[in-house]
């Protein structure tokens, strides 16, 4: 390897990795699902130390094949159906190339300005995509960890020490980010349909309120415009975690799900879950951005502020360093335009509607949630073992990929439809496969 650009090998080595990837996302829905590996034995077979010489990028390749791809659970596979289903999508993977190939780092305006205002270009598209109030200050974060817990660390700037209230259903990410910041954490109990009982809240002892919509386990959606009425009263802070079901706001059938959430003083939705861009990808809009400079800020004396009208991203977010996110979820929006995320985003609700009335008609199974969006939980009758041991077969056929969930105190199977390559022959056979491994 030189230090110099090797135009030529690069140009080999770059047709033999995207022949790679196109014979790999080819071949994906005839893999399996899940990996047939014991735990040590993908390390057993890599070397335990660098090489000393370099090595060609065709050697790679080539252990892609033989040790990292028969050890991987395959989240990119059409029947893939556990936790929330994700894509990584054509435009989504080529453009990950092309930010690592300009690897910019948006910590202020002045370090790459481009970063900044194509951030902010595709963070306003989206906000009008998905029915947001305008004028709202948005950026990309990592995870909906990380935006979490910097709309918390925004509301701790202006209500110190106070509790933050949060569903049973909530996602642990919210409690983990209360623990980061030593906020007290409590959790309110849910209605019969999972959701929050918002007149459950002491909204005067509480520095902040996070309802979701689309909670992990059944997606229920809390309702946002009451628990709106209790922080505005109190002028406790409202943050949203739409993580999933927030990209289904691109579908006006499913805006009833944004009822309260112009009033909120931040939300979350990872475009990395249910819109079609890799990992990682959480957006984050708030209409108090001061809140978050006031977390925030800092001005190392290494790294003065950019001149000019213009934010520093470093300013309202915890990391210093940022990718440049936005160019993965512009190439996305771009090639899928509105009418392509719907079009995808419809039938994944389609499919679960299908799913939810097949498991209804069958004697012996029951649907055990609401089922708003794209993810349906049900049950065989029998115990929570058999049930367990149902999902277990499925899985280890390599057939596909489920898991299970706990409500009211009994296990339940969870089926999550989200890949943009899922067919109605996918569910059918993965539930077939179910009924057949209950009745075993
Ligand atoms: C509702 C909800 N919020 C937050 C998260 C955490 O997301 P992330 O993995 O991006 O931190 C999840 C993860 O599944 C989730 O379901």
């Amino acid at each position: 390897m030189t230090h110099g650009f090797d135009a030529e090998a690069f140009r080999a080595d770059a047709r033999a990795a995207t022949d790679w990837v196109e014979s790999f996302l080819e071949r994906l829905p005839e893999l399996p699902v899940f990996p047939r590996v014991a735990p040590g034995d993908v390390r057993a077979k890599l070397p335990a130390s660098a090489p000393e010489r370099g090595e060609p990028f065709s050697q790679l390749l080539a252990d892609l094949d033989e040790i990292i791809v028969p050890g991987l659970t395959h989240w990119n596979h059409p029947r893939f159906f556990a936790y929330f289903s994700i894509t990584a999508s054509p435009p989504g993977i080529l453009s990950e190339l092309l930010i690592a190939a300009m690897n910019v780092n948006g910590m202020t305006w002045s370090t790459s300005p481009a970063f900044s205002e194509l951030e902010a270009t595709v963070m306003d598209w989206l906000a009008e995509l998905f029915g947001l109030p305008a004028g709202w200050h948005g950026h990309i974060e990592d995870t909906a960890s990380t935006s979490t817990l910097s709309a918390l660390a925004a509301a701790r700037t202006l209500r110190p020490g106070g509790i933050v209230y949060a569903s049973e259903q909530a996602n642990f990410s919210v409690e983990k980010a209360a623990r980061l910041l030593g906020l007290e954490y409590r959790t309110v109990a849910t209605d019969s349909a999972f959701r929050m009982r918002a007149e459950l809240v002491d909204y005067d002892a509480a520095t902040a309120v996070v309802p979701t919509v689309g909670t992990t386990a059944t997606t229920s959606v809390d309702p946002v415009a009451a628990i709106a009425d209790g922080c505005e009263r109190s002028g406790a802070w409202l943050h949203v975690d739409a993580a999933y079901a927030g990209s289904g706001w691109v579908c006006p059938e499913l805006r009833w799900s944004l009822e309260g959430v112009e009033r909120a003083d931040s939300v979350v939705v990872n475009p990395h879950k249910w819109l079609f861009t890799p990992l990682d990808c959480s957006t984050l809009w708030t209409r108090r951005p001061e809140a978050f400079f006031s977390a925030f800020s800092a001005r190392p004396a290494y790294m003065q502020p950019s001149a000019g009208d213009v934010l520093d991203l470093r300013d309202v977010t915890p990391a210093l360093g940022r990718r440049f996110r936005a160019l993965k979820l512009w190439a996305v929006l771009r090639s899928f335009g509105r009418e392509g995320l719907q079009h995808a985003i419809r039938e994944h609700v389609r499919l679960a509607q299908l799913l939810a009335s097949w498991v209804a008609a069958e004697p012996g199974w029951e649907v055990t949630a609401p089922h708003p969006f794209s993810v349906v939980c049900f049950r065989h009758e029998g115990s929570d073992d058999a049930n367990r041991a149902t999902i277990e077969r499925v899985n280890a056929s390599g057939l596909a990929y489920l898991a299970g969930t706990v409500l009211d105190g009994r296990f339940v199977l969870r089926i999550a439809i989200g890949h943009e390559r899922t067919t109605e022959d996918d569910v059918r056979s993965t539930w077939e496969a179910l009924r057949d491994a209950a009745s075993a």
